[in-house]
């Protein structure tokens, strides 16, 4: 697999970030297509796309920086980490996936489950986020403990999302936009309710939920309500509150470098 510098957009015009991706075959390439598109039956037919937004989030989100271990390189296939307590659910993500991926034995399963990130959002009417293939299949998942804590505060999402992942106090902002799909289930997280009266659309409604106060029937985690205290997170939720080009163009970048997390590092 030989590598090629992009530094600010692919030949396609795409946001690159200065990443070096790795070239992929034409037969790789077709087979992200082809995936693409049973994905997004796979999604329309089954409603799932909170769930596998939610799988391509855990599996990158576990990225170290320091170490350079964890991220988006497939170990979610691994029952030990689909056992870790923080993806009680993900199994059923895991499973619905499968079929698919069995078709495609070309593509990494690391480049898969982000592929179902990307299409879950575009196709419950989320921005474009830009898919760069070329991730490979780690062999042993991350160790358990690395993904945020729903019932904690500004510190940690900044421990947890700056000081780890290497990512930005504006990624957590988009990035909370996230739970504008789907739902909390009690037997999962503990946690019962959806964010926003419409979990299976992708747009800025949660900022505005959350601007508004407690819903009746709807529900925001410790993490969420925390974002309206801090003198950097709250004018980024009043600014995506009023203004959905907005959020979805910073959600688009933010989605990606989530993506590409310790992959093809310049
Ligand atoms: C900021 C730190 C975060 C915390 C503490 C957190 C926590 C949680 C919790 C507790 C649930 C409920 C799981 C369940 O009971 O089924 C959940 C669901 C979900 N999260 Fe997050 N999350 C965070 C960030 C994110 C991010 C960055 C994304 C994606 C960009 C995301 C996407 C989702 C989605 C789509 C669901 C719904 C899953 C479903 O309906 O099955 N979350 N999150």
């Amino acid at each position: 697999m030989s590598i090629r510098l992009k530094i600010g957009s692919d030949q396609a015009g795409r946001l690159t970030m200065g990443k070096c991706y790795p070239t992929v075959s034409e037969e790789y390439k077709t087979a992200v297509d082809k995936a693409r598109r049973k994905l997004r039956g796979l999604i329309a037919e089954k409603n799932c796309a909170p769930l596998m937004l939610r799988i391509a989030w855990h599996s990158a989100g576990t990225y170290d920086t320091k170490t350079k271990t964890g991220g988006p390189f497939g170990t979610m296939r691994c029952p030990a980490e689909q056992a870790h307590g923080a993806n009680n659910g993900l199994e059923i993500a895991v499973r619905l996936l499968e079929p698919i991926k069995q078709q495609f034995p070309i593509l990494s399963y690391a480049d898969f489950y982000q592929l179902a990130g990307v299409v879950a959002v575009e196709i419950t009417g989320g921005p474009d986020v830009p898919f760069h293939p070329g991730r490979t299949d780690a062999p042993v998942p991350p160790p358990e403990g690395r993904l945020p804590d729903a019932t904690k505060g500004n510190d940690h999402l900044r421990d947890v999302f700056c000081k780890t992942m290497g990512l930005s106090d504006k990624d957590i902002v988009t990035l909370s936009g996230g739970h504008t799909l789907g739902r909390c289930h009690k037997e999962r997280s503990g946690f019962e309710g959806p964010w926003t009266p419409n979990p299976l659309i992708f747009d800025n409604s949660y900022f505005k939920v959350l601007l508004g106060g407690d819903q009746e029937g709807l529900l925001m985690l410790p993490t969420d309500k925390a974002l309206l205290d801090d003198p950097v997170f709250r004018p980024l939720v009043e600014k995506y509150a009023a203004d959905e080009d907005a959020f979805f163009a910073d959600y688009a970048e933010s989605h990606m470098k989530l993506s590409e997390l310790g992959f093809a590092e310049a």
